[in-house]
Parts: structure tokens; sequence; C-alpha cells
């Protein structure tokens, strides 16, 4: 059996595993209709106007843009993922467009939101990065913008982790384990498909309320609000499956 190391190096897994079509089969849970219900509550909580544009930084294949646009808004959606956004693409319209971008560049719009949806943020090992991605969000809002990050709670995430688990999904075997190290958790992600061994990882940092806010606050923006789950119920350190936030100037 040959073996396959896609991870080229550590720091840049993120380009690598999100432009597999195995993280689309592991994750295929994180689907439309959780995104449909999520930008329901949140746009109607901002009360965000038909037509406003908002830029869906870090959109995958497009679940949350494709459902935004249905509702009224121009979208941009934003990702590294050049496959992503190939797929993402096929569904473009006159205000519904896609654009390959690393959120550590400037981005070359203004817009009314930008919204960074299911853990799209903490990669970077260098906090100086998490800073950067937050002033670009700042420069690209236009007066009385808001952006909005959504984040998994790390407390219980930590808390509840499960170190060692097998999942089967397209009848592929995906064997996962998990860590905390150097202010990461890891998730390491083996699986064997016609006989060839994959090896991915993710890492993310292990970001809570008190240090976003300095991130945030380091960068020029404020958090306003903060919600724990899809629903937007009220944020709880410990029982909270997210952790989201709403940021204004
Ligand atoms: C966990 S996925 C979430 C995707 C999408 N928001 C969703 O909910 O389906 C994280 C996304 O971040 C993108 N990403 C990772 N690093 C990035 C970077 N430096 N700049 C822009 N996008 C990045 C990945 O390609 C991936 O699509």
């Amino acid at each position: 059996m040959s073996q396959i190391f896609q991870m080229s190096s550590k720091k840049d897994w993120f380009t690598d595993w999100f432009n597999t079509k195995y993280y689309h089969i592991l994750y295929q849970h994180r689907d439309d209709y959780e995104a449909q219900v999520f930008m329901s509550n949140l746009v109607n909580y901002l009360e965000l106007p038909k037509g406003a544009s908002v830029l869906d930084l870090a959109c995958g294949k497009g679940r949350h843009s494709i459902y935004l646009n249905s509702l009224g808004y121009n979208i941009t959606g934003a990702d590294l993922s050049i496959n992503s956004i190939k797929h993402a693409s096929e569904s473009k319209n006159d205000s519904l467009n896609f654009i390959v971008q690393d959120m550590r560049l400037p981005f070359p719009l203004k817009t009314d939101a930008i919204f960074n949806l299911f853990t799209s943020f903490g990669y970077f090992a260098d906090d100086k990065e998490d800073i950067r991605v937050i002033e670009n969000i700042k420069n690209s809002l236009n007066q009385d913008g808001v952006a909005v990050i959504d984040y998994l709670n790390v407390v219980k995430t930590i808390d509840k982790l499960v170190p060692d688990e097998t999942i089967l999904l397209d009848d592929i075997e995906f064997h996962i384990t998990k860590e905390v190290k150097n202010d990461f958790i890891i998730k390491k992600i083996e699986f064997t498909v016609e006989e060839k061994y994959h090896c991915y990882y993710e890492r993310v940092k292990c970001l809570d309320l008190a240090r976003f806010k300095k991130i945030i606050e380091t960068a020029g923006l404020q958090i306003t609000e903060t919600f724990g789950d899809y629903n937007l119920h009220a944020f709880d350190k410990n029982n909270s499956n997210r952790l989201i936030l709403i940021i204004k100037a």
C-alpha cells in the first residue's frame, strides 16, 4: 500500500485540506439547511435591508452565499480554495459573485456586511495574521457596516474533546484523533481510499471570547453582541456550541 502524506507543511494545512473532496465528505452534515436557519436568524437580528451587500469571507462551496442571495442580498463569496470557488461559481448570477481570495490580503471591495462563518478563522500560527484579517474586514466595511464571526466555543470543545473516533461516510472510514497542543486544537484525519493512505490536519487556535476581544480591538473594531448557537441564544461559555460575534466600528 502506498502512503501519501498530503500535508505539504504545517503552516498551510488549510490550503490543502479544504481544497479536497474529502473535506466536503467529512463535513456533509454541515449542510444547506443549517446555513439557511442561521442566515435567516442573523439577517433578521441585524435588520439587514434587502439589496445590502455582503461578503461571505471563506465561503467554501457557498451554502450561506447562495441562500443569502435568494433572500435579496448582493453577495460576494470569497475563499482560498480554488475547487470550492469553482463549484460555487456554478450558481453565479448578477448579484452573486465568487472570487478566490486569501483573507490575509486586502479585499477588493467595500461592503455593508462581512460574514466569516463556521470556524473559518484562527488558522494562522502568528496572532498578527489574525489581527490583519480583522483589519482587512474593517477596511472593507462601509460606514455603519457589521461583521460577524462564527467560531467554535473552545471552552466547551476542549472540555468535551473526543480524543479518538472512527466515522464511516460514503464508504470511507475516517479515523480522527484530536489533541490540544501549543495553543491549537489539532485534529488529525486519516483514511484510505483505493489503497492510498491519506493524512490531513486541522489546526484551530484556542481563541476564547477574551482573546477575540483583544484581537478585534487591536484591529480597531468592537464586539457589540455575542450568541452561542445558530438560533441566536445567549452565549454561555460552558454550554454553547458556538461563539458568534457581532462586530462593529
Ligand atoms: C470550515 S470551512 C467553512 C466554509 C464555509 N464558510 C461553510 O460554512 O461551508 C473553512 C473555509 O475557509 C477557507 N480558508 C482557509 N484559509 C483561508 C484563507 N487564508 N483565506 C480565505 N479562505 C480560507 C477554506 O478554504 C474553507 O473553505
